[in-house]
């Protein structure tokens, strides 16, 4: 495959093979390897025109550790700036014969875009509210260490699924993985249509009967919200975050709690709740250098 775009798009094998390849990419840090020869005298392109903490550093850190050159092309100091269109900025940076380019736009689908116009392998860092697959290739890996087998098992993913990514790019995965997915919160921000048999719940306690092993909470994401339509967000936090009580009864029950970060404290969730004992966040984090690595090993760029 040339590009990595959407979690739709892998059928099963694919999901199951870079899943099993993260495992020795995660086991080389484990024996301190810090650096293997695989793509040597290859390229890749960080493309970022919105922010990034985890996606960008983890994936710098994998192409690194597989020996790749990483160029950082600086959106900002960029022509792009002065009004150079994305057609004319992939052009300039093909004309450069880079091997991969790892996009992330607010706008869905133009990885696709770049995808088409590029010989290079195009890796989805994150379009708009369109999808964001190496993140749930991140969240299904860190799931399978703790359920090796996923059949069957319950993901509760709270917040505002409509404009997430993350929740359509995870729940897919999941769904395929054989996982029973259900959405909490607002009612305008918890889509009606979307993945089939999708439980749908606008009330925390009702969700909770449900009986998820896993609650999975989204950024409240102020940037993509129309306020007007949005409850305060100390009001979001009483209703929908995992209050310090909440995690009473997530530690009681023995529930994990993930989150795709970054974090926004004392709105999808309290203080105590980063330090909570089945917390996987930081895992998630780790995790996502050994899943990165896996799909620049995996993608094939076009042949010149
Ligand atoms: N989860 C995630 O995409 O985080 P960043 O925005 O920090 O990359």
């Amino acid at each position: 495959r040339k590009d990595l775009l959407d979690i739709s798009s892998l059928d099963r094998e694919e999901i199951d093979l870079l899943l099993d390849q993260a495992v020795p990419f995660k086991e080389l840090f484990t024996r301190s390897v810090k650096k293997v020869p695989t793509l040597k005298g290859k390229s890749v392109l960080m493309l970022f025109y919105e922010p990034s903490t985890r996606t960008h550093s983890s994936f710098e850190v994998a192409a690194k550790r597989l020996s790749a050159d990483v160029t950082n092309f600086d959106v900002p100091h960029s022509s792009v700036v002065k009004g150079e269109s994305v057609r004319e900025t992939i052009e300039t940076l093909q004309a450069m014969r880079t091997d991969f380019i790892v996009v992330r736009h607010g706008r869905s689908g133009l990885p696709g875009m770049i995808a088409g116009m590029t010989k290079a392998s195009v890796i989805n860092a994150g379009d708009g509210a369109h999808a964001h697959p190496t993140q749930a290739l991140l969240d299904a890996f860190t799931l399978k260490e703790v359920f090796p087998d996923l059949t069957g098992k319950k993901v509760l993913i709270i917040g505002d699924i409509l404009h997430s990514r993350v929740a359509r790019s995870t729940s897919t995965i999941l769904k395929r993985l054989g996982v029973q997915v259900a959405y909490l919160g607002p009612g305008s921000l918890v889509p009606k249509c979307g993945p089939e048999n999708t439980v749908r719940f606008t009330d925390y306690a009702e969700a909770m009967k449900w009986k998820p092993d896993v609650v999975y909470l989204l950024r409240v994401q102020m940037e993509r919200q129309d306020v007007q339509y949005f409850p305060s967000l100390r009001e979001y936090h009483k209703v929908y975050g995992v209050t310090e009580e909440r995690l009473k009864q997530i530690d009681g029950e023995g529930l994990y709690l993930m989150h795709p970060g970054p974090v926004n404290r004392g709105v999808e969730l309290c203080d105590g709740a980063m330090d909570y004992s089945r917390s996987l966040i930081n895992r998630q984090v780790e995790n996502g250098i050994a899943v990165r690595m896996a799909v620049l090993y995996w993608l094939k760029p076009a042949e010149e």
